[in-house]
């Protein structure tokens, strides 16, 4: 019996490939150090872990949750996007509960396209937008996001008959995997398209709050008339280094939250409530580990820049996300390279082209290993390359 055709064509997902890669290099004897996958490496704040503790001896806890989740985390939402981003949100209609934010990513698609309807997909880009649309029958318009524009999609450049077509479109700033970030300004131009095509904006914005150098980042929902036309994806897991508990939320225009948590009912059960609680206390509780953690990371950074600029790239250094973005020497392609730095130096770089067509000649690195391993990795990768070029 065939699987389906969207089955078909859907390859095993990124980080399972680069996760089988360095078990095999691993069972080999190679102490691998691992700046491929974008998990925080620190643990859950312990106040958070505290309240679960709690949470979990609780009967009531125990049965079904609801699907949309617990009114009192979506209203913990709505008060930390009024505190974060002064924009108002009505708990009750506004704000969905997700099974972290990979899962409503996934399933907007199926609430909003037909079989052959376009969705609008950043390129390179997080490969769910792509899956989603595929899955459910659409077609992903790829958005190219090149260097020379700051790795913002250029709306002009998008084909009026494509735009017509078009239901929704992803974004996702500040950026994985390019660490691009936007100002409100594009978003406004954005709400602006939006109403004229009709679409639905799908902002993605799980690194909004890791951000270097002092910059505040904005929500696209600041943008004027953003809610008539948006949602925004948003999840614990990297603010609250929470990657393994599984609880986000989309938040925004009302008619796709109802369409969102209508099709969640039907397919799934919700976030076990002591999760939610957790969640509660992660938003409404002490918030000093995030400058602790974007401290770290911002020295990380510095760290894995010195190490690019030692073997000759020259990059402007990411002022958010854990992501470092660069272009491969000459003479490599984004797999190649990335199988060299394996194979030499026993680190574990993302090929640029795991994320799209456009993201082939780059790799990425995360900043998730200590400052100690970062500086051991760099300078086995500066024995391997020694000066690169371009
Ligand atoms: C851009 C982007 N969106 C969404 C997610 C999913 O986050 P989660 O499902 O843990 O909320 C990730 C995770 O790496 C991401 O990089």
């Amino acid at each position: 019996m065939n699987v389906n055709h969207a089955m078909q064509n859907l390859p095993p997902y990124l980080f399972a490939r680069i996760e089988q890669k360095t078990a095999e290099a691993r069972e080999k004897g190679i102490d691998i150090i691992n700046l491929g996958i974008g998990d925080p490496d620190r643990p859950t704040p312990k106040h958070i872990i505290d309240r679960m503790a709690t949470a979990i001896y609780d009967g009531a806890n125990h049965q079904y949750p609801s699907s949309v989740g617990l009114l009192e985390f979506r209203a913990a939402v709505a008060d930390w996007y009024n505190r974060r981003f002064q924009i108002q949100l009505d708990p009750k209609t506004e704000v969905v509960t997700l099974l972290g934010s990979k899962e409503g990513i996934a399933h907007i698609s199926f609430t909003y396209l037909d079989k052959g309807d376009i969705s609008l997909v950043p390129d390179p880009g997080y490969p769910v937008y792509g899956i989603g649309a595929l899955l459910a029958g659409g077609q992903s318009y790829m958005m190219p996001l090149k260097a020379e524009n700051g790795f913002l999609p250029v709306l002009e450049d998008i084909p009026s008959d494509i735009a017509r077509q078009a239901k929704l479109m992803f974004l996702n700033y500040p950026n994985n995997p390019t660490g691009a970030i936007a100002g409100l300004d594009f978003f406004v131009k954005v709400v602006e398209f939006a109403r004229q095509y009709d679409i639905l904006v799908c902002h993605d914005a799980p690194y909004s709050e890791m951000a270097f150098d002092g910059i505040v980042l904005p929500s696209f929902l600041q943008a004027p008339g953003a809610k008539d036309v948006a949602i925004e994806f948003h999840s614990l897991s990297k603010t609250y280094n929470m990657t393994g508990w599984r609880i986000g939320w989309a938040a925004g225009n009302r008619d796709a939250i109802e369409a969102l948590g209508r099709f969640k009912s039907n397919v799934d059960s919700g976030v076990f409530q002591a999760i939610q609680y957790a969640g509660i206390e992660a938003l409404k509780g002490p918030q000093d580990t995030i400058k602790e953690n974007c401290k770290i990371y911002q020295e990380r950074r510095d760290v894995a820049m010195a190490g690019l600029r030692k073997m000759g790239w020259d990059i402007k250094a990411p002022q958010a996300t854990f992501y470092l973005w660069a272009p491969v020497p000459r003479g490599y392609n984004s797999a190649s390279f990335a199988e060299l730095i394996l194979e030499k130096a026993g680190v574990i770089i993302t090929p640029g082209n795991g994320y799209g067509e456009h993201g082939e000649g780059y790799f990425r690195i995360a900043l998730t290993v200590s400052r100690e391993r970062m500086q051991e990795a760099f300078a086995r990768m500066y024995k391997v390359l020694g000066k690169v070029e371009f």
